[in-house]
């Protein structure tokens, strides 16, 4: 292992320069996997567009249950024609997900924790890979704590999902997580990123930050954006538009939408900014027309 004092400062991303591997691949980094892997990365990655429109909905694994997710059997059948993922546990998927829908399925299989504890970093793999491919999932997230008590579990628990997932031709989303005791900075964001996509997983999962633009280019794997607390929609979407901007591919929106006044108009405002090229204000514009 590398000395850790004296290092020079990472600083020539080349952003702006394409990705060199992409062949001829709309996902960044998936060039060289398996016919099954690339089937599922376009489940979720629109090959139109490279990009896509991931809703989460799985903030019961720890918090139970959320505003805006009292009934899942009501809300998410009435969200599903606009949006190109659903990320959600099992136990939301069996239940209340019809499973005649096209949606692309990110299949949350790490938990271990609730609101109740402190430190949420402590985790272990909860669903079996023999699960995930009954459930038809089209990858597997897990919750990876860098520089959290529960780092060493994480990493444990993100190699085995990747192990598994290689073994099967099924993704793993590593999802970059916050906490007390991690700093939101583009400085934390760059070695969590680079962390968790050189153990091997096809997607990330992080959030915005200062020098965005930066962690993309150094990240061979595509990055999905969190939405994040509830903002106003104007501001949700200019988040929206700010990550695409600066290269992302695009956003896993839970409270933003399903908190929301008026969820399906917000997800279809989403899916214009991500696939269609609107800018925030256009978009906005658009969520106004259709709630008005
Ligand atoms: C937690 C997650 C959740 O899926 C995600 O954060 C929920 O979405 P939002 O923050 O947009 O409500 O990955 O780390």
């Amino acid at each position: 292992m590398a000395d850790k004092d004296g290092l020079k400062v990472a600083k020539d991303y080349h952003v702006g320069t394409p990705f060199a591997n992409q062949g001829d691949f709309q996902v960044k980094g998936a060039n060289g996997l398996s016919w099954g892997m690339k089937r599922r990365l376009s489940n979720i990655f629109d090959p139109k567009t490279g990009k896509t429109v991931m809703f989460a909905f799985d903030h019961g694994y720890f918090m139970g249950s959320t505003a805006g997710l009292e009934r899942l059997d009501l809300i998410i059948p009435t969200l599903m024609p606009y949006v190109d993922v659903l990320m959600c546990t099992r136990g939301a998927l069996r239940t209340c997900v019809p499973a005649a829908n096209k949606c692309g399925v990110a299949l949350r299989v790490s938990s271990g924790s609730s609101m109740l504890n402190d430190d949420l970093s402590h985790e272990v793999v909860a669903v079996d890979i023999e699960d995930a491919i009954r459930l038809d999932a089209d990858c597997m997230a897990v919750q990876t704590f860098i520089g959290a008590d529960g780092q060493l579990e994480s990493i444990d628990n993100l190699s085995q999902v990747i192990n598994a997932g290689m073994t099967y031709g099924i993704p793993t989303l590593g999802v970059v997580a916050v906490g007390k005791d991690m700093e939101r900075t583009d400085r934390y964001f760059k070695l969590a990123t680079r962390i968790v996509a050189e153990m091997g997983v096809q997607i990330v999962k992080t959030y915005n930050c200062e020098h965005f633009d930066e962690i993309v280019a150094a990240c061979p794997v595509p990055i999905v954006v969190a939405g994040g607390k509830k903002l106003p929609e104007a501001e949700a979407l200019t988040l929206a538009y700010d990550v695409i901007q600066n290269g992302a591919a695009g956003v896993d929106m839970g409270r933003n939408i399903f908190q929301s006044t008026h969820p399906a108009e917000m997800a279809q405002a989403v899916r214009k900014v991500v696939h269609e090229g609107y800018t925030d204000k256009e978009a906005f514009e658009y969520f106004q027309d259709m709630i008005h």
